[in-house]
């Protein structure tokens, strides 16, 4: 696409500016052969007083009849002058010539009549460009000279160029436009498959340091699931299900990406929480429950130190947010918690329900369903919980309480799809190069 834009661009550049060039060499021709009707006159130009009309007259027509098509010229082959006419410097007619062999020649002077004279500046190159019946034609305005190299007169002519010289003129523009594309054309196959090795090179370092920096989530996951006594299922879990709503919501692949982070590392935090407050096994008490709602703020505190990792500040710090505003570090409400938050918190608490811990049996699916519906609009975003509710029967099927390899699978699946398809779509390329 880019190579046939560049293509367009240039063929219409060039297109543009070999037709300025022809006309400009037109123009030329048309400006010689006016000083040359001035060299040529120049004794009846230089005579005193204002010019002779019937002398200069007399030598238009002779000097018209040796530039007619019968004459065999270069410049004949170009066109010829159909319309003259010469006006001393008080703009008054003193000559003028129509070919009445040329056809549309009753248009031209029809054309010509109705415009008044315009006299050229010094140096100033004073031209029209028109068509009659598809044909070009060109009216200059040329000073004549006396022998002194004043300003004696002035001759309007009007050029009309040949079928011949008009064809000549295409045929070479088309051919220097064709070379154009041609160069484009070849030059883009030459780099294509430069660019695309360059870009598979890049791809594979920049997949490398992808594959490192999901190691690194894993193990940050890991890490804290362990600690937390708990199993990297848990992990799992809640990512796929908060992905799972993310997609039915509509969130873009960017902001999937944060949150599937932020998933990972939700409680990335708790591994800076005392062993006797995090395993504590009945409930906290109020200075317990202080500590261990510093797990958000040293969470964000651990990715705040990756920059690639970053990104998973809004689940990591809005996860205990609810939507009445009671929720910690920042009692935010409303949308002012995330959305990647607010999905996260209704896939964390449904996980948690469904699930066997120490401490409890799994919640069946109604009973589940029943303690989501208690906070909804308090706890939770009651827009979100409506859509998690259609694809929760999937979810607590396919998901709940599970902890075989799996979930890993289904994960790496995600990873993929939001992570690496992108690049392996480049490598992909460059194995076709
Ligand atoms: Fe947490």
């Amino acid at each position: 696409m880019a190579t046939c834009a560049i293509s367009i661009v240039l063929a219409s550049v060039t297109w543009i500016n070999l037709r300025d060039i022809a006309v400009e060499r037109v123009l030329d021709r048309v400006l010689l052969a006016s000083s040359q009707f001035s060299r040529q006159a120049r004794e009846i130009l230089d005579r005193p007083g204002l010019p002779d009309p019937s002398s200069l007259q007399h030598e238009l027509e002779a000097f018209t009849a040796t530039r007619s098509p019968h004459h065999d010229s270069s410049f004949n082959q170009m066109g010829r002058f159909v319309y003259v006419r010469i006006y001393d410097t008080g703009a008054r007619r003193i000559a003028s010539l129509a070919d009445s062999t040329y056809e549309p020649i009753a248009a031209v002077e029809l054309r010509m009549e109705a415009s008044a004279l315009r006299v050229p500046q010094p140096d100033e190159n004073l031209h029209r460009v028109f068509r009659l019946d598809g044909m070009p034609l060109i009216s200059v305005v040329a000073p004549l000279t006396g022998g002194k190299d004043e300003v004696v007169a002035y001759l309007e002519g009007v050029f009309a160029i040949s079928e011949a010289a008009v064809a000549a003129a295409r045929r070479d523009t088309l051919k220097t436009v064709a070379g154009v594309i041609a160069i484009v054309m070849v030059t883009a196959l030459v780099l294509y498959p430069v660019i695309i090795n360059l870009l598979g090179r890049l791809a594979r370092t920049s997949r490398s340091l992808l594959d490192s920096h999901m190691e690194t989530l894993n193990v940050l996951g890991s890490a804290i699931a362990k600690r937390d006594s708990d199993t990297d299922a848990h992990n799992y879990r809640v990512t796929i299900m908060a992905v799972n709503l993310a997609e039915a919501f509509g969130l873009t692949a960017r902001e999937m990406r944060s949150l599937i982070k932020g998933a990972f590392l939700h409680d990335v935090g708790k591994i800076g929480i005392p062993d006797d407050i995090l395993h504590k096994p009945g409930r906290l008490d109020t200075a317990e429950f202080s500590v261990m709602k510093t797990h958000v703020t040293k969470g964000l505190e651990i990715i705040g130190r990756s920059q690639w990792l970053n990104d998973a500040v809004e689940v990591v710090g809005g996860h205990h947010e609810k939507i009445d505003g009671s929720g910690y570090p920042d009692g935010r409400s409303g949308t002012d918690t995330p959305v990647s938050a607010r999905i996260f918190a209704i896939a964390d608490v449904f996980d948690a329900l469904t699930s066997k811990r120490p401490y409890k049996e799994p919640f069946s699916y109604e009973e589940t369903l029943s303690i989501l519906e208690k906070g909804r609009g308090t706890h939770f975003d009651a827009e979100l919980l409506d859509l998690f509710e259609t694809i929760a029967p999937d979810c607590y099927a396919h998901l709940a309480n599970r902890e075989d390899s799996t979930l890993k699978t289904h994960l790496g699946d995600i990873a993929q799809k939001y992570f690496m398809d992108d690049m392996d779509t480049i490598l992909s390329r460059e194995d076709a190069v």
